[in-house]
This record gives C-alpha cells, structure tokens and sequence, in this order.
C-alpha cells in the first residue's frame, strides 16, 4: 500500500517566453566555481535588479559563520530567478513571471544573512533536517537503542532540533547558471542522531521550476525526513493574506494529529471535512471551522496529508498540489516522490519578522507545502519507513513548477 513512485520527474513543457524578465538574463553573474563558497560580485545588470527592488544584495550575505564562510547564489533559466544562501540551504528569492509578465517574488525571505541568524526561527525557505516535521516526545528507538532529542516545541523536537540543518552553513558550489549544489555533513551524533551523514541538496532551475534533488547515505543506521520550508504566497511576498489562493491538493487522506501536533496514528479520509482539497478550494474557506477538531489543534491548517501518487498501483506522475494566487494568476503544481506532504498555513505568523522589500510576515500571509515522509514516522511503525541504513542511499526529489492562468 505504502509503494513509493519510481518515476523520474516528467515535466519539460515549454512555456512561453516572457519579456519583463529579460534584463534579469544577462544580469545573474554565476557565482563560484571553487569548491568552497565563493564571495559573489554583483554585476551592473545584477545591481540594477538589487536596486528595483527584484533582488537582495548579495554583499549583505556575505559573512562568517562557525567559521565558514556564507554567501548568496544565483540561479537563472528563462524567466526564472532564485536566490540561494548557503546558510541552512535557503531560498531567499524565488522570481516568476505573473499573468502579465511582471517578475513576482513568490517566497518569503529576508535580505540579510543577520536577520535570518538572528530573527526567530521561521525556517524561511531552509532545507530542513534531519527530521523535517515533529518527532514525538523528541525521542526514538532504532534497533533497540533510545535515542533522546532537543524538546524545540513543547513535549516535541520539531524540523531538526536546536540546531536543524537549516542553521548551519552548507558547502556550496555552482554546477552551471542553473544549478547549485550543497553538501553538508551531519556528524554521528549532532542534534542526538546516530550516523555520520553526508547530506548533499541540489537546486535546478528549469525553464519552468525550480527542483530540489536530495541524496545522503550514513554510516550507522539513522532516521532521516528532508524537505524544504519555503513560504509561498503566489500573489507576491507580502503581498497580503494567502486565504483567497485556490489549493488542490492530490491527496484523500491525511494524518489527524493530537493537541501537540504529532499524529495520531490514524490515516483518515478527507471527505466531509475542512481537508477535502481533493477540488480546487480556497485555503480559507474552512480554515476557521473550529467545529473541527483538527482545525482547532492545527489553529488552521497545519497537518500531513497522504499523497496519492504515493500509494498509487503504477507510476502515475500526478501532482501532489497545485495553488493559484489570486490576484496573480500564478499557478504553482508541486510533484515528488514523497509519500506525504504537510500543508500549513501560517497559522503562527505573526507580522514580527522584516520581510525583503519592507514588508512584514503577516498572519497567514504564506503557506508552506513541505513534501515529506510522515510526521513522528520513527515512532509509529504503520507510516512508511524512515531508517537509513548504512551502504543504502537516501535518494528524493521535489519539483515546484510555474505557469500562469
Ligand atoms: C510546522 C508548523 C510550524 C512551521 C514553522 C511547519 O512545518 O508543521 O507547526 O509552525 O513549520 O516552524
């Protein structure tokens, strides 16, 4: 029931050209070709983005961290434009054309490598590990042996721990104008996980998404559970409340949780609840629906659901969601190989945080959609496993594409 899709990520549409963007082109100097971090110069043409607002300054990255060395990398394909930290494997800008070619940053970040080291941890566009999501009672048993775990939320550790893997500075290199990898070895023991691990994420733009490939391996038996933790609003960051997006999300079940946030166990239909996105639904239509118990646990959306390629018979490639900024037009269909992904809402946003461009992470103003294994798997052996024996090879991938309607 749990089989996991095989299937290699399918998408290669072209997708129309779109002229606003053009100037952006010419303007992303590739950075580094070294095998440490390499500083990144802005361009003329890069500074004219920086200086209209289209992207942050790259010398406000550079710094030094537990002694390594931080910076800010640029992807480019087509229309397309990331901006990447090496500091917790971020995505700091993510710019794609809305439906009338205006360049739209669609996720929620800061410009400066001081706020995201010293605001409160928000996870803003970071690779989360080891554990994305929460581990119950921030303890698991592998083979017999406890292992204990930082309690970062309440009773629970939650996406890594104290100190996750989206607060430490990743070994990056630049593959090509589109492609950035980053490797990062988590040693035996680090945040109270067993194994040496070796964590290596690479992003690719394509002419339409943007990819996240992960691999690991370990040498001694360990739980892992990557994901990214960027914060979507599709209308443009900051742009205002994410509850008029429209969300289907291709999944008819989901993990109910307890007061905590750790599921229950159960895996249970969406039908008839404030869960069925099976249909292209507003976020917000339900989200206050405190009549629902999980609503109410949640303070809005904040849950796993199971994803239907997942459990599909044969390969099927569908998505795992699509969301469509209202006011934008900007569609975003996410695929993976996972079998879950968690879909919150913002429901502890709280309009403390100096987002780029002056603008402020608001109440529900981004929702997240983490693919992932389940929540709390290494202690609930009914979900799909996520033990990394030594000699095997973690191996997942995650594809947000973009198009307009
Ligand atoms: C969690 C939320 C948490 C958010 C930011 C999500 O993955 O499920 O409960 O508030 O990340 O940490």
């Amino acid at each position: 029931m749990w089989r996991r899709s095989k299937t290699a990520h399918p998408f290669i549409n072209k997708r129309r050209y779109m002229n606003k963007l053009n100037f952006l082109c010419s303007a992303i100097l590739l950075a580094g070709c070294g095998g440490n971090q390499q500083p990144v110069t802005a361009t003329a043409e890069t500074t004219t983005a920086i200086a209209a607002g289209l992207l942050p300054n790259p010398d406000s990255f550079r710094d030094t961290v537990d002694g390594l060395t931080t910076g800010l990398y640029f992807l480019h394909n087509g229309n397309l434009t990331a901006a990447i930290t090496n500091y917790g494997a971020r995505v700091v800008s993510l710019i794609v054309p809305d439906r009338n070619g205006n360049p739209t940053d669609v996720v929620l970040g800061y410009d400066s490598i001081g706020k995201y080291i010293h605001q409160p941890d928000t996870y803003f566009g970071a690779i989360v590990g080891r554990y994305g999501n929460r581990i119950g009672q921030a303890k698991f048993k592998l083979n017999g042996k406890e292992y204990t775990l930082y309690k970062n939320n309440g009773p629970n550790t939650l996406h890594g721990g104290k100190k996750g893997f989206d607060a430490v500075v990743w070994t990056a290199r630049k593959l090509d104008t589109a492609t950035l990898r980053l490797t990062y070895l988590s040693k035996d023991g680090e945040e109270g996980y067993p194994g040496n691990l070796n964590v290596t994420v690479i992003y690719t733009l394509d002419s339409n998404g943007l990819r996240i490939d992960y691999d690991a391996t370990t040498d001694k038996p360990t739980v892992l559970n990557l994901t990214n933790h960027s914060y979507f609003n599709l209308n443009g960051q900051g742009s205002g409340t994410i509850n008029n997006h429209l969300l289907q999300l291709y999944a008819d079940h989901y993990t109910p949780v307890d007061s905590t946030l750790i599921p229950t166990g159960k895996v249970e239909p969406v039908a008839g609840t404030p869960f069925d996105f099976t249909k292209p639904t507003t976020i917000g239509g339900r989200v206050d629906d405190t009549a629902n118990q999980q609503i109410k646990f949640g303070k809005g959306y904040d849950h796993n659901f199971m994803l239907l390629n997942s459990i599909a018979d044969e390969p099927s490639n569908l998505p795992a969601a699509i969301a469509t900024g209202d006011l934008s037009g900007i569609v975003m269909s996410v695929y993976t190989d996972q079998p879950g992904i968690q879909f919150y809402g913002g429901n502890f946003m709280a309009g403390t945080n100096p987002l780029k461009a002056g603008k402020t992470d608001g109440y529900r103003t981004a929702f997240c959609l983490e693919t992932q294994h389940f929540p709390n798997s290494p202690n609930e052996p009914s979900f799909p496993s996520t033990t990394l024996k030594a000699g095997e090879k973690y191996v997942s991938w995650t594809f947000f594409k973009f198009s307009t309607k």
